[in-house]
């Protein structure tokens, strides 16, 4: 039985996140093949039942049923039993507070009854853009070390999923997993969000921070560079809220002390002009008017919305590419009067800062950190620019 989109939606935006928040993370195992296959039909799922020892399994019909109904079904299933619960035209899904436990639990272990030590951000559900590599994926290897199951969506599925790989090598934390996004079409950013609250239950913690740029003046840029740019970093960033906030605002529904975040990652650029670069700072200083219009449009529902606004990240590809980076283009084009080589034109970069170097993962991440504990706080534009920015 197939789902209608609608109710597909319906499953993931209303009834999922509601489960999350009573119980847990709230996990679809359907990838898994023994799954897959037990959920091809009521018969087969029934003799793989009989095969489990020790995992009570509850089956459920999706059709002829209202929301509340299913809800209260999943809850009840979820709660008493703490088991598996089979939903008819949804597959399999597993009550569990991480992916390592529901496996074990899976296997035949027993599920311990509290959870291994957590990190700082243990139990929050991100899902960041854009992290295939640069920023996001140091963000994202952050996030996972402190705990947080962590969905990285992006454009480049082969470096997206070699990314996802080595994370898990890298942090020991196996709650990182992979969906390719366009940020740019909504229908690609729905099933970003679907696929997310599949997976891992919720949504916490949005991180929009895939970002483009094609920098040159009035008289080089064509217009579908910069309809280009627009598209990714300004209505990328509406898209990535529009949806994202679908699932928080019912997860607010269920929960209403709890506090989630969506933080863009902007720009220096975002505050300051940028000469020949105009597409890319329109997009970022647009960006924060959407951030303080989605504050107080969400500010109900404990969702806040900030900016972080870095400066430059020169050891990122961007900048770093030997082929494509910055800065062979900037020696290539002249732009450093003088300079003979790519440690000259960075030398030329890093003296623009006062504190003298660029921005790290690490700076950027304790911004991140400080926007998710601070509940006091949104709508802002947080600048890491050791200085090189400074508000007004
Ligand atoms: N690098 C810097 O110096 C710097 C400084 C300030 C702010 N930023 C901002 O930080 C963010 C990350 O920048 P970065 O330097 O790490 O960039 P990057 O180019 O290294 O990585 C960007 C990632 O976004 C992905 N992407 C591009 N278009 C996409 C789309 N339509 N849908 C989904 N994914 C897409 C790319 O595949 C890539 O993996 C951007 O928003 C950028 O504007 C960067």
């Amino acid at each position: 039985m197939i789902m209608e989109q609608k109710e597909k939606e319906r499953l993931y935006y209303d009834l999922l996140p509601a489960v999350h928040v009573r119980t847990g993370l709230f996990l679809r195992l359907d990838t898994a093949e023994e799954f897959l296959h037990a959920a091809a039909s009521h018969d087969a799922f029934e003799q793989w039942r009989r095969h489990r020892k020790g995992m009570p399994v509850t089956f459920l019909d999706w059709q002829g049923s209202d929301d509340d109904s299913i809800l209260a079904a999943l809850l009840s299933a979820v709660e008493k039993e703490k088991g598996l619960v089979m939903l008819a035209g949804a597959g399999l899904l597993a009550w569990g507070e991480s992916i390592p436990r529901v496996t074990a639990a899976l296997r035949g272990e027993t599920l311990p009854e509290t959870s291994p030590a957590a990190g700082r951000l243990h139990g929050k559900i991100v899902l960041i853009t854009g992290a295939a590599q640069g920023f996001g994926k140091g963000l994202a290897a952050s996030l996972a070390r402190d705990g947080a199951a962590v969905m990285i969506a992006d454009i480049n599925e082969q470096k997206g999923v070699a990314t996802v790989e080595e994370l898990i090598r890298q942090t020991d934390n196996a709650a990182i997993a992979f969906v390719k996004s366009d940020v740019a079409n909504a229908a690609s950013v729905n099933e970003m969000v679907m696929q997310t609250v599949a997976r891992f239950g919720g949504l916490d913690i949005f991180v929009s921070n895939a970002g483009v740029l094609k920098a040159g003046g009035l008289d080089v840029l064509e217009e579908k560079d910069f309809d280009f740019v627009t598209n990714v970093n300004y209505k990328g960033f509406y898209l990535g809220t529009k949806y994202a906030s679908r699932v928080m605002k019912t997860q607010h529904r269920h929960d209403p002390r709890r506090f989630m975040d969506i933080i863009q990652i902007n720009s220096k650029s975002g505050l300051q002009g940028s000469n020949r670069n105009f597409a890319y700072a329109g997009s970022k200083f647009g960006s924060i008017g959407l951030v303080q219009s989605f504050a107080l449009e969400l500010v109900k529902e404990n969702i806040k919305v900030n900016a972080i606004c870095p400066g430059n990240y020169f050891d990122g590809p961007l900048w770093s590419d030997p082929e494509n980076g910055l800065f062979v283009q900037y020696l290539r084009a002249g732009k450093v009067a003088g300079a003979k080589s790519i440690e000259d034109v960075r030398r030329h970069y890093e003296s623009l800062v006062p504190m003298g170097r660029g921005t790290t993962v690490a700076d950027v991440y304790r911004a991140l950190v400080y926007l998710v504990e601070q509940e006091y706080e949104t709508g802002q534009a947080l600048p890491v620019t050791g200085g090189q920015v400074m508000l007004k």
